[in-house]
């Protein structure tokens, strides 16, 4: 089993990532003798909710799999249960799932009572490598992705890499998005890993899977323990989002799953890197050779660019009226551009 620490001020804590972890599951619980909660989705708990059937003092609140449950209401619905089985300021949470349920479950614990403990063990590559470290939890709001939301540290994250075995095409492809976001944002050695070993990520090969989730942890948690709240590098982590989450949110979150979106996201920001000259032209070919071979549809044609542009330009990551763009420079290296609606072409 390896060993990562997220490095804060006051809060820090450790990444466990192993493989078959869980089937100890009470090693890394203390117990208490308070109420406690684990958050789950239907899907992930009807495969996986076996691994807690030991596990003491734990109710179990479960929510409907998707995007959608990344709402207000969902978490009204928790936070009413949590409240009706008694949970108490000692309360901990278990935040079993995907990217939805490390949301759901760090933005619940983090306004119940004032905030409480919770635990991230992610199920799916994408919130094994980024969602469920870094402490952002949150929700949608009025069809903008999370509006509201805290940042709450989990008190530990258990990355078990068996989960990933069950994992279907796109939710590899959901996982795919950020992991390539880790090269070109901060380690062009990896980035070159990644494209060599991009068959056997699509087949969750467990040796190519373990080395992949192990870097990306170690780059996500170099970056928050540097700046947790993201007022400068952590911002680094947000290439591709500002065109994703725009194409995320003008289908309505029904089309693309998150790292689709990215990979589009990233796709584009690196032609709008190439019109502003910010890239050199071999390095601006190598990215998008690669993602174009990823078999993701990157046409956007369908979407008026006019309407894209209004959404990103209502990005919680703007300023001074202008637009966030994390944008490919060098290898391994990205720079934030603040743009005028005027300047995004792509
Ligand atoms: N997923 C981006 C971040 O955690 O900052």
């Amino acid at each position: 089993m390896e060993k990562i620490v997220v490095n804060l001020s006051g809060n820090s804590y450790d990444i466990h990532i192993g493989k078959g972890i869980l089937v100890n599951i009470d090693d890394f619980i203390e117990p208490n003798n308070e109420q406690n909660f684990l958050i789950s989705d239907e899907n992930v708990y009807e495969l996986y909710g076996h691994y807690f059937e030991n596990l003491k003092g734990y109710e179990k609140i479960i929510v409907k799999p998707g995007e959608q449950s990344k709402s207000l209401e969902t978490v009204s619905h928790i936070l009413g249960q949590m409240l009706g089985l008694k949970g108490s300021r000692k309360s901990k949470v278990i935040a079993f799932g995907g990217g939805v349920v490390g949301d759901l479950g760090g933005f619940c614990s983090s306004i119940y009572m004032r905030g409480i403990e919770y635990i991230q063990i992610p199920t799916t590559i994408l919130a094994q490598v980024d969602s469920s470290i870094g402490g952002k939890t949150g929700v949608n709001f009025q069809n903008h992705k999370n509006t509201v939301g805290t940042f709450h540290q989990p008190s530990k994250v258990i990355v078990d890499i068996d989960l990933l075995q069950s994992l279907d095409r796109r939710q590899i492809l959901n996982g795919l998005g950020e992991i390539i976001k880790y090269g070109i944002i901060y380690d062009y050695e990896f980035f070159k890993y990644v494209k060599e070993n991009i068959e056997g990520i699509g087949k969750s090969n467990s040796k190519v899977m373990s080395s992949v989730i192990k870097r990306c942890c170690e780059i996500k948690s170099e970056i928050v323990s540097k700046d947790e709240k993201e007022q400068n590098l952590r911002k680094i982590l947000n290439f591709g989002h500002t065109f994703g989450h725009g194409l995320e949110s003008i289908t309505n979150f029904l089309k693309y799953n998150h790292g689709e979106a990215v990979i589009i996201g990233m796709y584009y920001e690196t032609l709008l890197a190439k019109r502003l000259g910010a890239i050199d032209s071999e390095y601006f070919q190598e990215i998008m050779d690669f993602l174009n071979s990823l078999r993701v549809d990157l046409n956007v044609e369908d979407y008026p660019a006019a309407n894209l542009i209004d959404i990103m330009a209502n990005d919680k990551k703007n300023h001074d009226g202008k637009i966030s763009f994390i944008l490919p420079t060098e290898r391994g290296k990205v720079e934030e551009y603040l743009l005028h609606k005027s300047q995004v072409k792509w």
